[in-house]
């Protein structure tokens, strides 16, 4: 049982294979958090909390004459605001009689034998190979009506824990919710550091780590989409923690939208993580009966450094949120245009392209930006989807059936929450544009955004979308959104619904996400947003691949698929073979380095194969079959960072789950005089096994090739790249 609570009912123990997040209602209702951490015994552990007379932080009420009983020191799981911890809570309430105070306390509970789903947004979920269970602590606001509802599901064998809150006014006046977060996590004791991703367009997801301190450490999005520029994911590990060793906390929100992550030091050491929806913005008015749902936060624990935290994240987002066909069978090794063409194509060359990647071997053709309405450049035409027959000379139907005649199936490329001004849409509905009237507008390559929270809207966009799906044989989309959101105004959710419009917009796209799905189940569903702005949990159970970053340098994205890598799996990794030099750094790399640095991803090309030379062409033949033979190790198999993108060479390695073969992807990522050899070593193997070793065909035990590694026979030169098996022999 993964759930024990208490015989008094007020302790509660959530158990994971080696984790256990233990809490506990104290004497006032308070709900405290005493532990999460490795696996203990069903004791109760609220004796750690050293209670003291704090000066400065007040007492409440009940505590009469008790001093050392302050909220401002307790570790918590609900936080109060506005009644005394001062250390920043999760629920900010505006009452109908002008004040604000949020002081949830302990009511009862109730468990489910399955994990609970958040209404209306993405969360994990059940399968026949592991189903989850719930707990559901039930707190009320003391002096009003307002009851909060905290959901914790629990999959025992993934190590994965999850929050989601829930509040609901059950009394007769409107309250205002200026702040709900999904999650808070107290740490009492110890020292940490706090990692994020942060970033920018075409270079996301690096690795930054923070000692947590006094000053606050926060990262967050205000831009609509989780963001290019920081992540909805962060760790929290002690000093020194590595990839093999030390404890570590990941934190991961299954939310596209404006999100908010910190983490500090309160006057007492004690550490306060907290991760949410960012209230700037930010407000839900609730009427009576209604309610508001935070999206779920995904927590996990590992006391074997970074390697096991990440193997737990891809499992549990492999498993448990992506969804449809495509999430289990192999995808089709695409060719996409966009590098190769620009908005610049017609029929011919279209076919010209398609034709040379079906005789290569490769599955899939997408038909990127620009074969729609008026769009010859990212000016015009968006919103109107209607297929512009005069460039691809024909219908869309006759342009898939070509496709498909090569043997290959046929994608598209969609930008549905956008609009142009010069769009005939744009013309007849101005007011589905989120601009706020006598302002002019903040333009972002030229476009403005649909209002998503409206009906009508995403009607429309549901209607065309399925037209062209349903006239044309098409197997894949791609699903892009390319610019942040700004003068947030709706005509629809105005006067004081005005603060839920980026919240309601961003449920509107899951809506459509989720109807179109319905309608289309069998479409392998791509996202994207300017390459990475997306890349989070949520999108995860609508698309089981991410185009990972415009950026298709295969240097630049040594760094860019390693940051991801720590909470997202290679499998959902858009990654391309583009031309030389690079069309966003210039570089010049060997197409055998960038065909070894898109296998570890969602493989696929994004240039004209006319236009590269004949041995060129082979090496396309033979990547294809790396992708193929190494497909279920690159999918399924287990993932270890070797050596990192700042180092003389980044490394990185899969292991099937059986530990019968192993693959290694080394990068020089430099060049030096008088260069030094390359030693790699080597993880995840069976001790007891032998194996052979493609780079020098020698056979060792599993626990040699581990311990003593493999020294390479040759020199490889600057982003010369090599592919090493181990196979049991
Ligand atoms: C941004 C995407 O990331 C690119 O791959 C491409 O689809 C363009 N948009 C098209 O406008």
């Amino acid at each position: 049982m993964a759930i024990w609570t208490g015989e008094d009912g007020r302790l509660f123990l959530l158990q994971t294979k080696d984790s256990t997040y233990q809490m506990y209602a104290d004497r006032h209702g308070v709900l405290l958090h005493t532990y999460y951490g490795k696996r203990i015994g069903e004791e109760n552990l609220s004796d750690l909390i050293f209670q003291a007379d704090v000066g400065f932080s007040g007492n409440p009420a009940e505590a009469v004459m008790d001093r050392t009983y302050s909220l401002d020191c307790l570790p918590q799981e609900l936080p109060s605001s506005g009644v005394g911890d001062y250390r920043g809570g999760c629920v900010e309430l505006l009452h109908s009689d002008g004040s604000m105070a949020a002081d949830f306390r302990f009511e009862g509970y109730e468990i489910l034998p399955y994990s609970y789903q958040v209404p209306g947004m993405p969360s994990l979920f059940d399968t026949n190979e592991e189903t989850g269970q719930t707990l559901i602590i039930r707190m009320k606001e003391r002096a009003s009506e307002v009851r909060a509802y905290l959901y914790y599901g629990i999959f025992e064998e993934k190590n994965v824990i999850t929050k989601a809150v829930r509040i609901e006014n059950h009394g007769k006046s409107p309250v205002v919710l200026s702040k709900c977060l999904s999650g808070c996590l107290d740490f009492q004791y110890g020292e940490y550091e706090l990692i994020t991703f942060p970033g920018r367009h075409a270079m996301e997801r690096s690795l930054e780590r923070n000692k947590v301190g006094r000053t606050k450490l926060e990262v967050g999005s205000i831009r609509g989409t989780s963001s290019h520029q920081y992540n909805p994911a962060v760790i929290l590990c002690t000093p020194g923690t590595t990839e093999d060793h030390g404890e570590c906390y990941g934190e991961c929100l299954v939310y596209s939208s404006n999100f908010i992550a910190s983490a500090q030091k309160d006057q007492r050491g004690q550490i306060r993580v907290l991760m949410g929806i960012h209230p700037e913005q930010f407000s839900f008015c609730l009427n009576e009966g209604e309610a508001f749902d935070t999206p779920q936060v995904i927590l996990s624990y590992s006391d074997e450094g970074f390697t096991k935290l990440s193997r737990q994240y891809h499992r549990i987002l492999k498993e448990h949120m992506c969804r449809g066909k495509y999430c289990r069978q192999k995808r089709p090794v695409l060719l996409n245009n966009w590098e190769a063409t620009y908005f610049d194509f017609n029929e011919e060359k279209l076919l010209k392209i398609a034709r040379q990647a079906s005789e290569l071997g490769i599955e899939m053709l997408v038909l990127d930006d620009g074969w729609f309405g008026k769009r010859d450049d990212d000016n015009s035409g968006l919103g109107d989807w209607y297929v512009n027959e005069k460039k691809l000379g024909g219908s869309l139907k006759q342009l898939g059936e070509k496709i498909h005649a090569m043997g290959m199936c046929f994608g598209i490329w969609f930008e549905p929450e956008m609009i142009s001004e010069d769009s005939d849409l744009y013309r007849q509905h101005p007011d589905w544009a989120l601009r706020i009237p006598g302002r002019e507008p903040n333009r972002a390559r030229n476009q403005l955004v649909l209002d998503m929270s409206r009906e009508d809207v995403r009607e429309y966009l549901l209607e065309r979308l399925t037209d062209i799906l349903a006239n044309a044989p098409i197997d894949y989309v791609k699903w892009d959104m390319n610019r942040s959101l700004c003068d947030i105004y709706s005509h629809v959710y105005t006067g004081k619904r005005r603060g839920e419009v980026y919240h309601r917009f961003i449920l509107g796209v899951y809506d459509l996400l989720e109807k179109f799905l319905a309608r289309f189940p069998d479409i392998l569903l791509e996202g994207c947003s300017g390459g990475g702005g997306r890349f989070d949990a949520a999108m995860l159970y609508y698309s089981p691949q991410i185009w990972c970053s415009d950026n298709t340098d295969a240097v630049n994205r040594l760094s860019i698929q390693y940051g991801t890598s720590f909470f997202y799996p290679v499998s959902a990794m858009g990654a391309h073979v583009s031309a030389t030099p690079n069309h966003q750094t210039g570089r010049e790399t060997f197409f055998r380095t960038r065909g070894h640095v898109a296998l570890s991803g969602s493989f696929g090309y994004e240039l004209d194969l006319n236009k590269v030379t004949k041995e060129e062409q082979d090496l396309v033949k033979e990547q294809i079959a790396d992708f193929h033979r190494y497909y279920s190790l690159t999918h399924e198999g287990d993932y270890y960072r070797l050596a990192g993108p700042e180092e003389r060479f980044c490394a990185w390695e899969f292991v099937d789950r059986e530990k019968e073969h192993a693959l290694q992807t080394l990068v020089m990522t430099s060049a030096e005089g008088n260069p030094l050899p390359v030693h790699t070593i080597v993880k995840g193997l069976d001790p007891e096994k032998n194996y052979i070793c493609s780079a020098n065909g020698k056979i060792h035990s599993g626990r040699t090739w581990m311990n003593g590694g493999l020294t390479l026979g040759r020199i490889l030169r600057e982003y010369e790249s090599i592919l090493i098996t181990w196979d049991a022999v």
